[in-house]
């Protein structure tokens, strides 16, 4: 795992839009990437769409697959993942809309909706790079605590802490939905890169955890470290559980050239 600790929220964006950016562009356009909602990534998009104005980075032909989706809103719902999804990255980064895949959680037969998204990621050539944020319970998706290591996409019960986490996105938290359809955890596996990006006190359990904790459902980003190619940006705040912080700053002000962003921390 690549671990990289950043002064503040700002430069967790900046780093995690640069580590993308480099990936992607090793790519080329039909880039795919995989795309969480929720607060933790969406400074990173902002920065990704500076690039793609500044012309440093060419997403014309990507294609985009969300990690999740709500399951019981009714259709057009601001708050369900298409809508925010559509709003928070299809409009902003200019991708085609025909090339944006979210679970559909509106389906009448959700097992089979998720049969088809698994195979919508493999027809589109598997995910390139996999953004995701941590629930303060550990979840990555909506994987919540005991889901399998292996889960494929699928319809999930979501735990009362993650209801409670979300009800600020909705008028109380009794209207936030209690299942969701989500990527599961082997899907993420499969993808080629995954960058998580974490800020802020309430994430340093999990985020420490997820690092340096034992592989255990009970703490599902965990199984990330059974991924070759995990990034994980963070703010000093987030970090704060890390035994090994010192470690991860002197490698980071230490990478080979090759290896070396653009942004140092
Ligand atoms: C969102 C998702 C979740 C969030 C997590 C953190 O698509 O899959 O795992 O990344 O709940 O949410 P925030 O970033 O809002 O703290």
């Amino acid at each position: 795992m690549e671990v990289i600790i950043c002064p503040t929220e700002e430069r967790v964006a900046e780093v995690a839009a640069a580590k993308a950016a480099r990936l992607a562009r090793g790519i080329g356009p039909t880039v795919v990437l995989g795309v969480a909602t929720g607060s933790s990534p969406v400074k990173t998009y902002q920065e990704l769409v500076k690039l793609v104005a500044a012309g440093e980075l060419d997403l014309s032909e990507a294609s985009a697959f969300a990690l999740d989706e709500y399951v019981g809103l009714p259709q057009g719902h601001p708050e369900s993942y298409h809508e925010v999804i559509h709003r928070t990255v299809t409009v902003p980064l200019g991708l085609d809309p025909a090339r944006v895949h979210v679970p559909n959680g509106f389906a009448e037969d959700l097992s089979a909706a998720g049969e088809e998204y698994e195979a919508a990621i493999k027809a589109a050539g598997g995910v390139d790079i996999q953004f995701l944020g941590v629930g303060s319970n550990g979840h990555i998706g909506f994987n919540e605590p005991t889901s399998s290591l292996s889960s494929r996409t699928r319809i999930k019960t979501l735990a009362a802490s993650t209801r409670a986490d979300n009800a600020r996105f909705f008028d109380s938290a009794d209207d936030v939905p209690r299942h969701c359809m989500t990527q599961g955890l082997g899907t993420i596996l499969d993808a080629r890169h995954v960058i998580l990006m974490a800020t802020g006190q309430a994430k340093a359990e999990a985020v420490a955890a997820l690092i340096e904790g034992p592989v255990t459902a009970m703490w599902p980003g965990s199984v990330l470290q059974l991924h070759r190619h995990a990034t994980i940006v963070i703010d000093e705040a987030a970090a704060s559980g890390l035994r090994l912080r010192e470690y991860y700053k002197e490698t980071y002000s230490h990478l080979p050239d090759w290896q070396r962003l653009e942004i140092q921390v």
